[in-house]
C-alpha cells in the first residue's frame, strides 16, 4: 500500500519502495512524457561545450546520463535504489564515459570540491522529505559545481498537480483531504511539493543565483491523451509551441515540473 510506504523513515528503503510501486524506467517512454526529457535536454544544451564535466545526481535509470554520455561527454551518475543503479550499468557499454555510483544526494563526499561544469539535481529535491536534508543536498550540489559552473534543479509544481490530479485521475480530488483548503498546500505524499516561490526561496536561501525558470513539461500531463495520439508532424509543431511558451513567466505555475537553472553568487 502506498499509505505504508511514506511511513518507512529509512530514505533509502523509502525511496526503493516507491519505486516497486512506480516503474521509472517506463516514465519518458510516451510522447507526453518526453516533453519533460526533451525539453530539459534543451536547456542543457545551452551551457554545454565540449569537454565539460556532468554529475547526475539521483539518476533514475539514467536516461540523462545514458544521453550525454552517449554523446561523448564525461559523466557521473548517482543514484540511491540498487534496482536503478543496476539498470544503469546493463547499459553502460565501453565506448562512454559514464562512473556510477550508489549514494545518497545529501552526502556524496566520494565526489571533489568544484569538479563538476553542469551538475543536475532531477528529482532529489522532491523525495527528501525534511527541509534540512534538501538544504544539504543543494549545498553539496554547489560544493561540487565548479564556480562558473550551472546547476539544474527539478521540483514538481504543487499548484499544477491539484489541478491535474482533478482533472485527469480523481474528479473528487478537491473534496479530499490531502491538501489544505485555504492554502492549497498538498500534503508531501507520495512527493514532496513545492509552489514557484517555495522554488525561489530554497533556491535563493542556498545563496544561488536563479537565471533561468522554466516549464518543463508544461500542460503535457493534462493533455496527454491527445499529445499521444498526434502523428509525428503534429508531435513536432506541438513541441515547437511548448518550447516557445516554455519561459514565459506566465506559464511557469502552470507545469507538472519546473526546471531552475542557477549559479554561484559571487558573495559565496
Ligand atoms: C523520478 S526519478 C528521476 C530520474 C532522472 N533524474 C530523471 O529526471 O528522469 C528520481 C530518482 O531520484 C532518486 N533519488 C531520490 N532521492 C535520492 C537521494 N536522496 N539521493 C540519490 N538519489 C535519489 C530515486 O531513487 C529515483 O531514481
Amino acid at each position: 500500500m502506498m499509505e505504508d510506504v511514506f511511513k518507512i523513515k529509512n530514505e533509502e528503503d523509502r525511496v526503493s519502495a516507491l519505486y516497486d510501486i512506480f516503474d521509472e524506467s517506463t516514465r519518458l517512454s510516451t510522447k507526453a512524457t518526453q516533453i519533460e526529457f526533451l525539453t530539459t535536454i534543451r536547456q542543457i544544451e545551452k551551457h554545454l561545450k565540449p569537454g565539460m564535466k556532468i554529475l547526475d545526481l539521483g539518476a533514475g535509470t539514467g536516461e540523462y546520463s545514458l544521453y550525454f554520455a552517449r554523446n561523448g561527454f564525461e559523466v557521473t551518475a548517482i543514484e540511491l535504489v540498487e534496482k536503478h543503479v543496476m539498470q544503469i550499468k546493463e547499459k553502460i557499454n565501453s565506448e562512454m564515459s559514464l562512473q556510477l555510483f550508489k549514494g545518497n544526494a545529501i552526502d556524496i563526499s566520494m565526489i571533489e570540491d568544484k569538479s563538476y561544469d553542469i551538475v543536475l539535481c532531477f528529482r532529489p529535491l522532491y523525495h527528501l522529505v525534511k527541509i534540512e536534508d534538501r538544504m544539504k543536498c543543494i549545498e553539496e550540489v554547489k560544493r561540487v559545481c565548479k564556480d562558473n559552473g550551472k546547476m539544474f534543479f527539478a521540483f514538481i509544481s504543487n499548484d499544477m498537480v491539484i489541478l491535474t490530479e482533478t482533472m485527469c485521475y480523481n474528479s473528487g480530488f478537491l473534496n479530499g483531504d490531502t491538501y489544505n483548503h485555504e492554502n492549497f498546500k498538498l500534503v508531501d505524499f507520495p512527493f514532496v511539493f513545492h509552489t514557484v516561490e517555495d522554488c525561489r526561496k530554497l533556491l535563493r536561501d542556498s545563496n544561488l543565483v536563479i537565471n533561468s525558470e522554466v516549464a518543463a513539461d508544461g500542460l503535457s500531463e493534462l493533455l496527454a491523451d491527445k499529445i499521444n495520439n498526434m502523428d509525428d508532424e503534429s508531435y513536432r509543431l506541438w513541441l515547437n509551441y511548448h518550447y516557445y511558451c516554455c519561459e514565459k513567466p506566465e506559464f511557469l505555475g502552470a507545469s507538472n515540473h519546473l526546471l531552475f537553472i542557477t549559479e554561484k553568487s559571487t558573495l559565496d
